[in-house]
């Protein structure tokens, strides 16, 4: 009888996309981030434009910005809504996107976006100080209309969604099974209150028109022609955000090394608190920008319950 041979495991598969040719870039992700970036910019322009377009509104269609309860105060309202609660909101909301950001620690990026929200949140808030100011100021009764009942609803799911992140996702004390568990609900509700905030915003917008031009809209003068063209603007942003985040291959990848460690798609306590940061870095080499396509893939067939490694 012949002795049995051990069994040999055979190599592992070579994953082809792992090992690109130096000098030669996958051309999909090429085609990936070509779009990704025209997107970004387009979204960067418009979302500034309209913020500047809003100061223009105010400095030249109507009295200006002041804060003596008049209606130089009331315009503090949509200057700081527009360039806060809707530019700000949208850029916190794709900082997590932006390829050259991958290799930051994931902390720095949860700062960076809980920052640009906690900014958009103030200013939020001192918009909502200047209108309620205002009405007070003029007898004009508050939270009549449904804008304002909208409105205020939003900026107040607003600030939970901010205390909820900071807690669940920032702090050191929720367990990863918690913040897995949280995470859907908080991209869910987080993009529900950003269209709501547009969606508010253009309410305001057509509302101010018609109570400031009262019958004269109708005849499309110079004013309304320039802030509906305003609102198409916000509207635009809001369709480019929306865009860029729900395009899965956009998405941050996991941290392939912990992954890889746990294939659940659970992160270790504390892997994330390291606040190791190499953003100065030169562009990426083309094995890295593949190996992290490859990672993606692996980690795409590992993450089948739609878990984030930045939990
Ligand atoms: C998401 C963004 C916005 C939020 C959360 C918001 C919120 C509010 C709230 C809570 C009020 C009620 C104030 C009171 O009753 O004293 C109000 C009033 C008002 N807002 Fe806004 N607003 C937003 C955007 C805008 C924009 C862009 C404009 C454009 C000019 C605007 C125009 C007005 C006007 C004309 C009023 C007075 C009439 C009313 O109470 O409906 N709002 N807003
Ligand atoms: C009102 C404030 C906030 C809003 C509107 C908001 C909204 C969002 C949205 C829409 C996403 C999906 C982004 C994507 O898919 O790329 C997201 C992801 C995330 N947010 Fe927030 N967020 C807020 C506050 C916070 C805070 C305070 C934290 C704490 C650090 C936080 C942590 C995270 C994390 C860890 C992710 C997952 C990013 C990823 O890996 O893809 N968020 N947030």
């Amino acid at each position: 009888m012949k002795p049995r041979l051990p069994v040999v495991a055979p190599p592992p598969a070579p994953i082809p996309e792992a090992a690109p040719r130096a000098g030669h870039r996958c051309p999909m992700a090429m085609e990936g981030s070509r779009a990704f970036l025209g997107l970004l910019v387009s979204a960067l322009l418009v979302g500034f434009l309209a913020a500047v377009l809003t100061v223009v509104w105010a400095l030249r269609y109507r009295d200006g910005l002041g804060w003596d309860g008049g209606s130089a105060e009331f315009n503090w309202h949509p200057v700081l809504i527009v360039g806060g609660f809707v530019f700000l909101q949208g850029i916190a909301i794709i900082v997590y996107r932006l390829p050259w950001t991958w290799k930051c620690s994931k902390l720095l990026m949860k700062l960076i976006h809980a920052g640009l929200n906690t900014i958009a949140m103030i200013l939020a808030v001192i918009s909502l100080v200047a209108v309620f100011d205002f009405h007070n100021a003029k007898n004009i009764p508050n939270m009549y209309s449904l804008h304002s009942w909208i409105g205020l609803t939003a900026v107040i799911l607003y600030v939970s969604q901010l205390l909820v992140g900071l807690f669940v996702f920032l702090l050191p004390f929720a367990p990863p099974s918690l913040r897995a568990l949280l995470m859907p609900f908080h991209i869910y509700s987080g993009l529900l209150i950003f269209g709501t905030v547009i969606a508010t915003a253009l309410m305001g917008l057509t509302e101010k028109l018609i109570f400031s031009l009262k019958n004269t809209y109708s005849t499309s003068p110079p004013e309304g022609i320039f802030a509906n063209v305003l609102g198409i603007l916000i509207l635009v942003f809001g369709a480019l955000i929306f865009w860029i985040v729900t395009r899965p291959q956009w998405q941050r990848p996991k941290e392939p090394s912990l992954k890889l460690l746990h294939p659940n798609g659970s992160t270790p306590e504390g892997a994330e608190c390291s606040m190791v940061t190499d953003c100065s870095n030169t562009d990426k080499t083309d094995v890295e920008f593949n190996s992290e396509v490859a990672a993606r893939k692996r980690n795409l067939n590992l993450d089948e319950a739609g878990q984030r490694s930045t939990m």
